[in-house]
């Protein structure tokens, strides 16, 4: 078979990254249903998660009852509930020509268990190589905000509820995710574009779709938007 063919028809995959109380969930949503009405199948899913085993790796992950492996065992965990996603979820889709939208990846590793939680660079490196393998992702989106505004969120949506895991971590942690994810930005900046996430979810969704619209523009053409 001709592999650019096979290429073509493979769908897209996009993530969303940023810190705490960013609103991804919401526009990993509205993306996949904006995607839908422009002709193009996709699907929404998540991190830790999106398959039966990596759902249950999730509720161990954000219980904290992983915390006392440190971040680099976390980060195996992460990276054994992702590998489980891809074999299970993503790569199917994306080979079927499905285009998948997913609520953070691998940069989330990077940042929480590598900048946040100082697990050693070779391990984070060589964790992504192995798991993620050829299933990096085409596009993603860094929906940045300050820590403050995006925790106060976050606290708000669990309306008084303990944090979870990472949630509780002190101001110092989640301002080192910022910096972790601008850093990705800069370094990797054909791949990651950066929304505002203190705009309103209008404003961040238009935005989106304005990043996903330049970033593929014959696959929206071809799809009739
Ligand atoms: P969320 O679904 O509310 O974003 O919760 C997922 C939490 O897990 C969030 O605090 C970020 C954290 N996380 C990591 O620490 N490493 C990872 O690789 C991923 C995917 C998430």
């Amino acid at each position: 078979m001709n592999p650019l063919a096979a290429d073509e028809r493979r769908g897209r995959f996009i993530t969303l990254e940023g810190g705490e109380g960013a609103g991804k969930s919401t526009q990993a949503r509205r993306l996949v249903a904006h995607l839908a009405r422009a002709g193009v199948p996709a699907l929404a899913t998540r991190e830790p998660g999106g398959s039966p085993l990596a759902e249950a790796i999730r509720a161990v992950l954000l219980s904290g009852r992983a915390a006392q492996f440190g971040a680099a065992g976390e980060a195996i965990l992460f990276g054994a509930a992702r590998l489980d996603h891809i074999d299970r979820l993503i790569a199917p889709a994306l080979a079927a020509g499905t285009w998948v939208v997913c609520d953070r990846f691998a940069d989330s590793t990077r940042a929480y268990q590598g900048a946040g939680g100082k697990a050693p660079a070779a391990l984070i490196d060589e964790l992504e190589n192995i798991v993620v393998g050829e299933t990096r992702p085409d596009l993603t989106i860094l929906m940045d905000l300050p820590p403050e505004i995006g925790l106060a969120r976050a606290r708000r949506r669990a309306d008084g509820a303990a944090g979870d895991r990472f949630e509780s971590e002190d101001l110092g942690f989640h301002r080192a995710l910022r910096r972790a994810f601008l850093d990705i930005a800069a370094a990797e900046s054909e791949r990651v574009k950066i929304v505002d996430a203190t705009a309103s979810e209008d404003e961040i969704a238009a935005n989106v779709w304005a990043l996903v619209r330049r970033k593929f523009p014959g696959v929206m053409e071809a799809d009739g938007k």
